[in-house]
């Protein structure tokens, strides 16, 4: 677990906080309205509403999307929506460091609530550096005076070595919040001596992030099993040798995932009996589902799930499991014939009681389909950095709070 001070470590009341959380959130590329405001909830209800109780003048710095994109929107929106969470009235500028910006700070009562604007406004936000290189930064030199400590929430920003995710732990005394604390112990209990025996699911379409992961973990003797479906499974058949057919070759082909190959089949050649691959498969043949052995193959159809013996072989490896990493949907489970893996073997972790994490945008969209959210042990809200910690990358984020802390010790 890394060594960080928390929002235990320090006093509050009438200290102005500045407070980086990640309230990314999916929009509505036409009307660019969120989809989904569980980001600002969870900062909202946890690390947000503490410092307003404990009498702090808080500023929030977030961004939304990147420029360029159509998700890259000012945060008056993400403002609003955390009034409604906090029930309290929430102020918001269109500035983030400018005079507009550093009156509103200066103007901020006890237990007051400030949103700035979206950080990648900033056009040098994304640059990745120190903390001591940003630190010099208008932003950084703009605000860190007018504030007395630093908290960062944004776990799942914390794989970013951008200014307003590390610039101010050079200047500030700089706590972890509630969030970034919870996710980093929930991983840490299963990468750092899990119960045994500890099994990794990884299914989605990102088969690089799969190998990487799967490397990490079967190196370090973290995972007993790595169970994979999706893509990932099937990259890892076609890594086997198996002759998907071609519509699904063709697809591996077109996402490029064939280049991955020798690096899978250096994997299972030093790990095969520990690298589970489908035993069956799904296939969409006139609209319909229909299911073929892996030694049936290949097939003239798509295959969109893992077949029934997949699911009862995974099922029977979940159940001895005492620690499960879930990652990626095991096929298309928003296709009514194709939610059938996913949904049994997500219900499976559900039903067990072992401790398991979930993390992915598809992973935590099923799961609150299939209504087995609240029986996950911890679902995570990050996504690409979810992704690099479970590789075993330490993230500037957090590595910049632990330098924070150790200066102060
Ligand atoms: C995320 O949504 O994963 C984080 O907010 C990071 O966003 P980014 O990939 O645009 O840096």
């Amino acid at each position: 677990m890394p060594k960080f001070l928390t929002l235990d470590d320090f006093n509050f009341k009438d200290k102005v906080a500045i407070v980086r959380v990640d309230f990314n959130s999916p929009i509505d590329p036409k009307t660019k309205k969120i989809l989904d405001d569980t980001r600002i909830r969870a900062h909202g209800q946890t690390t947000i509403k503490e410092l307003m109780e404990k009498g702090a003048k808080v500023v929030i710095l977030a961004h939304q999307g990147r420029p360029g994109e159509p998700d890259f929107t000012p945060l008056k929106q993400h403002a609003e929506i955390l009034s409604k969470v906090l029930k309290k009235p929430v102020k918001y500028v269109d500035d983030i460091f400018g005079e507009k910006a550093q009156k509103a700070i200066k103007e901020l009562k006890s237990g007051e609530v400030l949103v700035l604007e979206n950080v990648r406004m900033y056009p040098k936000e994304r640059d990745k550096g120190t903390p001591e290189e940003h630190a010099k930064t208008e932003f950084i030199q703009k605000l860190a005076p007018l504030a007395d400590v630093f908290v960062n929430d944004a776990f799942s920003a914390a794989h970013r070595a951008h200014v307003s995710i590390v610039g101010f732990t050079a200047v500030l005394p700089s706590a972890a919040g509630r969030i970034m604390e919870r996710e980093l112990k929930s991983l840490s209990k299963v990468l750092e001596n899990p119960e045994k025996p500890c099994i990794f699911i990884l299914g989605g379409a990102k088969a690089d992030d799969s190998l990487e992961i799967s490397k990490y973990v079967l190196d370090n003797a973290i995972a007993d099993d790595v169970l994979t479906g999706g893509v990932v499974g099937q990259v890892f058949l076609a890594a086997k040798d198996v002759d998907l057919g071609e519509p699904n070759m063709n697809f591996l082909k077109e996402k490029e995932l064939t280049s991955l190959i020798p690096g899978i089949k250096e994997l299972i050649k030093k790990y095969s009996d520990k690298v589970k691959t489908p035993k069956d498969v799904a296939v969409e043949v006139n609209g319909e589902r229909k299911e073929v052995l892996v030694e049936e193959l290949p097939t003239r159809y798509p295959i969109f799930d893992i077949g029934t013996k997949t699911v009862e072989k995974y099922k029977g490896i979940v159940k001895d499991a005492k620690s499960i990493v879930v990652s990626g949907p095991l096929g298309v489970f928003e296709k009514a014939d194709f939610s059938y893996g996913t949904r049994e073997i997500l219900g499976a972790i559900a039903n067990s009681k072992a401790f398991s994490l979930a993390g992915g945008g598809h992973t935590v969209a099923a799961l609150k389909e299939f209504g087995l959210k609240d029986k996950i042990s911890y679902v995570s809200i990050a996504g690409g950095a979810l992704t690099e910690f479970l590789m075993g990358k330490k993230l500037p984020g957090v590595a910049a709070l632990e330098k924070a802390a150790a200066r102060r010790s």
